[in-house]
């Protein structure tokens, strides 16, 4: 990961937000390169999701709109969709290391005793350790050494095993070692801590000013749900997309981009009959599963994974539940993350925000007067943010043969930049050939003209920012206009005419994105 992260640096993806100030805990920028990877994933969503929607289960394409909605909304809103009453973590505070931990994060090294005698840190009974969840085991082993941690207390053989692991239920606090504490009973109880990011709205701050960010796009699609109704032509079932950023006042934000404070989200809210939403939702999951693939992911390294009842949202528990599309990502590997959730809301949010706003929201039947119902929602709610991560990830490739040492296998389609044109010398007959090329193909694919630096440099930094093809214009393009293509997994290269490389490029990524 941090190889990663220094690529995304030193190539211009993604950069810390305000570094030149030291940064602010959970906020990135994304430099040029990683504005172009985002918009192609958040593009790619919005043609597969509004512009050609998915044929549905009937054989004919399903209908799906878009908008895009204030991030700061009425608060009451809040209020109906129960974040301002509930969308919070549980946080427990260091008293020694004013540290603040999300207790639902945190893992216990239980101790056991073999002779029924206690460890002691300063005469203190110490009955676990507490370790963030995605401590490596490394440190967990340099940690309790520090502590003299003696073998009795760990096992039989010495190891670490990984069943002593527990959620810490019925261990007193006064018993645990906080992650960066010293000594025993410093942990604070779990506080409920609301994750909105709060801000007034006008000249005046008080009480009745208030407003928050959104912490999700959602809301703001049940809040146009009737104008959507009342003013196209879509018909239940049917969906409204939404991207955009929501913000959230993470606890712990960690892991780059992967749980930040700022960040995109692709949300799709499909609203079905009732009795239809389980064909919606097995619908959706495998549309969801086939969106990642096509942009690379591999099969490999994604996963489907139902979650357990003490998971569940408010608004999913009377329902079908949440299922999430997790990624192996390299902080999570052998296990997976959460990339995208596909909730089956029921009728909650619509019937909150009709309760709490008087506005009539429930479906008549076009065809029966008397069949009257709040549809019920099927939701795939992906993040644009953690997309980008993953599609990073996936194609962070070493390859010991290449002078970059490395390349990015992205998908051509996700590619930022799709070709690179590259005289082989500064010198004046291969530069007005290689700006005509460029002129020509920057019509139709982002590419990139890089005159200056020998030619094995130029090939290194178009590996490491992934683009797929670059063509080379030498001395026998001054003579027969052809040019080399190299292509960047497999170093290969042919000849090809100049007037070919538009619809040879267009050939090659049409190809690869079926
Ligand atoms: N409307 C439902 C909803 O917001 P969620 O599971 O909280 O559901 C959906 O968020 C997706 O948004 C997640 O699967 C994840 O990809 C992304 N996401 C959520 N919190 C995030 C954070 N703090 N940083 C980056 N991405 C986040």
């Amino acid at each position: 990961m941090k190889d990663i992260v220094s690529l995304c640096k030193r190539r211009g993806f993604i950069f810390a937000a305000s570094e030149i100030y030291g940064g602010i805990n959970g906020f990135w920028d994304y430099g040029p390169l990683g504005v172009e990877l985002k918009n192609n994933l958040r593009d790619r969503w919005w043609k597969d999701m509004v512009i050609t929607p998915p044929i549905g289960p009937d054989g004919s394409p399903v209908e799906i709109v878009g908008v895009d909605s204030a991030i700061i909304q009425n608060p009451k809103a809040w209020v109906a969709s129960g974040h301002v009453g509930g969308f919070s973590d549980p946080m427990m505070d260091d008293r020694e290391t004013k540290l603040r931990y999300r207790a639902d994060h945190i893992k216990y090294f239980v101790l056991e005793t073999v002779d029924g005698s206690y460890f002691t840190v300063e005469g203190k009974k110490v009955r676990a350790f507490a370790f963030m969840q995605d401590t490596p085991p490394e440190e967990i082993e340099r940690r309790l050494k520090k502590f003299k941690v003696d073998k009795k207390y760990i096992s039989s053989d010495g190891k670490l095993p990984e069943l002593v692991f527990s959620s810490g239920d019925g261990i007193p606090l006064e018993e645990i070692i906080g992650p960066d504490a010293s000594k025993p009973g410093t942990l604070t109880e779990p506080k409920a801590f609301n994750l909105m990011f709060q801000t007034y709205v006008g000249a005046m701050q008080s009480e009745d000013s208030i407003a928050y960010l959104r912490p999700e796009t959602a809301q703001g699609i049940f809040l146009n749900y009737k104008n959507v109704l009342d003013s196209s032509r879509v018909r239940v079932p049917f969906g409204i997309a939404q991207i955009g950023k929501a913000f959230r006042n993470e606890v712990n934000p960690r892991n780059f981009i992967f749980r930040s404070r700022e960040f995109e989200q692709m949300e799709l809210e499909w609203f079905c009959h009732p009795s239809e939403a389980k064909i919606w939702r097995d619908f959706w999951f495998a549309e969801r599963q086939r969106f990642w693939k096509s942009v690379g992911l591999s099969s490999a390294n994604l996963q489907i994974r139902d979650h357990d009842s003490d998971e569940l949202s408010h608004y999913a528990k009377a329902g079908l539940g949440t299922a999430d599309i997790e990624y192996r990502f390299p902080f999570t590997a052998p296990g997976f993350g959460e990339l995208e959730g596909i909730a089956h809301r029921c009728d909650f949010d619509l019937t909150q925000h009709q309760e709490h706003s008087g506005a009539k929201l429930e479906y008549m039947d076009p065809n029966d007067n008397t069949n009257r119902f709040i549809p019920h929602v099927i939701e795939p709610a992906a993040g644009l943010s953690r997309g980008v991560l993953a599609l990073i990830c996936e194609a962070y490739t070493v390859d010991e043969k290449r002078p970059s040492g490395l390349y990015l296998n992205f998908h051509p389609s996700m590619a930022p930049k799709k070709a690179a044109i590259l005289p082989l010398t500064a010198k004046d007959e291969h530069v007005p050939l290689a700006q005509k090329l460029y002129l020509d193909i920057r019509e139709d694919f982002a590419v990139d003209l890089d005159i200056k630096q020998n030619i094995g440099k130029r090939y290194a930094r178009q590996d490491e920012i992934g683009t797929p093809y670059c063509f080379t214009i030498d001395n026998d393009t001054v003579n027969d206009q052809t040019v080399t293509v190299r292509e960047r997994n497999t170093m290969a290269q042919e000849r090809i005419h100049m007037d070919k490389v538009k619809s040879f490029l267009h050939e090659k990524i049409r190809r690869s994105s079926v």
